[in-house]
């Protein structure tokens, strides 16, 4: 083993015990190990998401469900609306389902990477990140600031995704036996606060003396595979509202924002512009539009307005009136919430509301 292997671990849990991040999922330094509830929990809400944008998510579900027992026995139509607005809703289908795995051989995680991973909807990313920061497994925790920390200290110059496997195998040289779970998360919190995508902080960096990518020119790790433009995709949403009320529908479960309340809409998808007719016919008109970026394209949402006088058709078809003055509670994701903004402020046809 090479003098560097030993010394950059004990470079890095000693900048980890000065230079943490406090974060609501974390035992502080010298307590027993944090909740594999509240692990697996954060762990699930973090992946895609900052540690600003899941803080307040983390302490409305452990508020609200406090055990894995109670988070499966919950509504999971309650559970999808919580989650609304932290993206990634297939997220929130694999909790629940994860959750109902775990409760029913008795509400306790399994304790090793390789039986955290049986679960359902349970990645190789969560799985080692729960044995190593709930059980202490020395596990090999990789995610997108380990990849940039580990690109730049090795100089890694194969583009992301080929150079996976090698940076990889690096981490886990590096991973020690002992702490491996806060070992992690410095890797974690290094990324996020000091080797930052653009402006690394190098003179903070505990690590370097020992970097090969600082004399490089730390920016170009890791290297980027060429991109494909995204396809941008159009949709229609329908804006139906009665007596301050508003027409909603629960998005089937296979597809995009599956199980979420939504306004009814065309079927857009990734791969297709929207076709469907609206749910009424009748009269119209064009309320502005909507631009989000999904992570495979950018959807522009037509917002349609009913201005026909009859609903009554609604009646036979899947759905609920929503008062219009408890909308923030009906757990919209984000790309419905914007376009019912739009709606409620009577924009008029051509406005456009970005991401
Ligand atoms: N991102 C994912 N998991 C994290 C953790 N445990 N701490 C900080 N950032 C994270």
């Amino acid at each position: 083993m090479d003098a560097s292997t030993q010394t950059i671990p004990a470079l890095l849990l000693d900048w980890y015990d000065a230079h943490r991040r406090s974060l609501p999922w974390r035992s502080p330094p010298g307590s027993p190990p944090p909740d594999p509830y509240a692990v697996w929990l954060s762990e699930v809400m973090l992946q895609q998401t900052t540690t600003a944008a899941v803080a307040p998510y983390f302490a409305k579900f452990l508020g609200r469900w406090p055990d894995v027992i109670a988070l499966a026995e919950a509504d999971e139509g309650e559970v999808m609306a919580a989650w609304a607005g932290l993206g990634y809703y297939a997220r929130a289908r694999n909790l629940i389902a994860c959750a109902k795995a775990v409760a029913a051989t008795g509400g306790q995680f399994p304790t090793t990477e390789a039986e955290l991973r049986k679960l359902p909807g349970l990645g190789a990313y969560t799985a080692a990140a729960i044995a190593a920061i709930a059980f202490g497994e020395r596990a090999t925790v990789v995610d997108a600031n380990v990849e940039r920390v580990t690109t730049r200290l090795f100089a890694i110059a194969t583009p992301i995704p080929g150079a996976r496997v090698q940076i990889r195998t690096a981490v886990e040289v590096l991973t020690p036996a002992n702490r491996p779970g806060d070992f992690a998360q410095t890797m974690m919190d290094l990324g996020a606060t000091v080797c930052t995508p653009r402006a690394p902080r190098c003179l903070l960096c505990p690590l370097a003396r020992h970097c090969a990518g600082r004399r490089l020119g730390p920016e170009q790790f890791p290297v980027k595979p060429i991109k494909a433009a995204k396809p941008q995709r159009c949709g229609r949403a329908f804006w139906i509202e009665r007596d301050r009320q508003v027409w909603l529908v629960r998005r089937e479960n296979a597809g995009m924002l599956g199980g979420m309340r939504s306004l009814p809409d065309d079927g857009w998808a990734a791969r297709a512009d929207g076709d469907k007719r609206p749910p009424l016919g009748g009269a119209w008109t064009a309320g502005g539009s909507v631009r989000h970026s999904f992570t495979h394209f950018d959807l522009d949402l037509q917002l349609m307005v009913y201005s026909g006088a009859d609903c009554s058709r609604l009646a036979a078809q899947q759905g609920e009136w929503w008062a219009l003055d408890r909308l923030d509670e009906a757990g919209l994701p984000t790309l419905f919430a914007k376009a019912a903004r739009l709606a409620m402020v009577g924009a008029g046809s051509g406005r456009i509301i970005g991401d």
